[in-house]
């Protein structure tokens, strides 16, 4: 049986109209879910709604309209006693470890901070503060450093470490690495891995970079312009990619052979103007699509199942027998 640990359904954002514009619906009828011990990987490029939705996902924002649901019990918004409830079971890390710590707090305090507001390991949590360190792989000695005097490697591991302070059961990590330099990603990205597997940790992962998912992922949320246009296992949208722009996406990955790298400019970035209220008809995707029909400026492409668990939002992907 599926153990479904994370469930979200239609989430829809919408926020009001900044100086000028018009509202922008960041994120537009999302459904996605998370089995328990897995990872969900959501790749899609800048401004696609990724962080809108894992700011939702982990409560930190209300939703315009939708349903999200933790173990299948339905999560209800407002009071702080529920936003408390709902961090132990799910935490949020940033990509910019820096903004998300407290420069005049040393790493032993921070940690020490979230024990306490959570009531956590009393009379023992210099012990606790040692075992996080530990876990993300920092000797004890950083227990006494400030954030300046960490790296972006050892900041992330520090916010990874308050992430696990509460014990939770889910971690998004949104855009974890981007902010780090390329040559530390791979070691958190292991660092990640080891603990999903020594905690049991269920994770979603967000990039906009295919190649970053593509090692940690078992399935695979594709979204462009605040929609999920296609979704499921990491082989069937990897390696059979239906939708244009995953099409796009897999063949912007770095590969040896320089005739891969043609697609790179179809994989730009959209046209904001394009995701406004005033804007709801027709595929997102069909000023950029080379495959785009009369149809697809007509009407919204549904979600729909092409093989078992791999849905795409495509009406030519839709169509093809394959
Ligand atoms: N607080 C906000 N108010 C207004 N618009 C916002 C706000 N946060 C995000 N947006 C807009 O929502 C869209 C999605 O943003 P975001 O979720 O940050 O995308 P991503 O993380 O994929 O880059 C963008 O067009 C962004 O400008
Ligand atoms: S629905 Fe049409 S425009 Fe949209 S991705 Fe498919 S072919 Fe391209
Ligand atoms: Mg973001």
């Amino acid at each position: 049986m599926v153990d479904v640990v994370l469930d979200a359904q239609h989430l829809t954002k919408v926020y009001g109209a900044r100086r000028g514009g018009e509202p922008v619906r960041a994120l537009n009828d999302v459904s996605v879910s998370l089995e328990r011990g897995r990872t969900l990987g959501i790749v899609g490029e800048s401004g696609c709604g990724k962080s809108t939705l894992a700011r939702l996902l982990v409560g930190l924002e209300t939703p315009t309209s939708g349903d999200l649901r933790i173990d299948s019990r339905q999560i209800e918004a407002g009071g702080r006693g529920a936003a408390r409830a709902l961090a132990r079971r799910i935490q949020l890390v940033f990509q910019d470890p820096f903004s998300s710590l407290d420069p005049r707090m040393t790493v032993e305090k921070v940690l020490h901070e979230v024990l306490t507001v959570h009531s956590l390991h009393e009379g023992a949590r210099g012990a606790r503060v040692s075992e996080l360190l530990a876990m993300v792989g920092l000797s004890a000695r950083f227990a006494t450093r400030y954030p300046h005097e960490l790296s972006g490697g050892q900041a992330q591991r520090v916010a990874i470490a308050r992430a696990l302070a509460v014990e939770p059961e889910i971690v998004v990590l949104d855009e974890p690495t981007s902010a780090l330099d390329v040559s530390v990603r791979a070691e958190i990205i292991n660092l990640l891995v080891r603990i999903q597997d020594e905690l049991r940790l269920s994770y979603v992962f967000i990039s906009h970079d295919l190649s970053m998912v593509r090692h940690i992922s078992d399935d695979i949320a594709v979204m462009y312009l605040g929609r999920v246009v296609e979704q499921g296992r990491y082989d069937q949208v990897f390696v059979t990619p239906l939708h244009p722009y995953t099409v796009a996406l897999a063949d912007a990955i770095p590969v040896p052979d320089p005739r891969h790298e043609r697609s790179r400019a179809a994989a730009g970035v959209a046209s904001v103007a394009l995701r406004t209220e005033a804007v709801a008809q027709g595929c997102a995707y069909a000023p950029r699509c080379a495959l785009v029909q009369d149809r697809c400026r007509g009407a919204v492409p549904a979600l729909s199942e092409k093989s078992e668990g791999h849905r795409v939002a495509c009406f030519v992907a839709l169509d093809e027998s394959r």
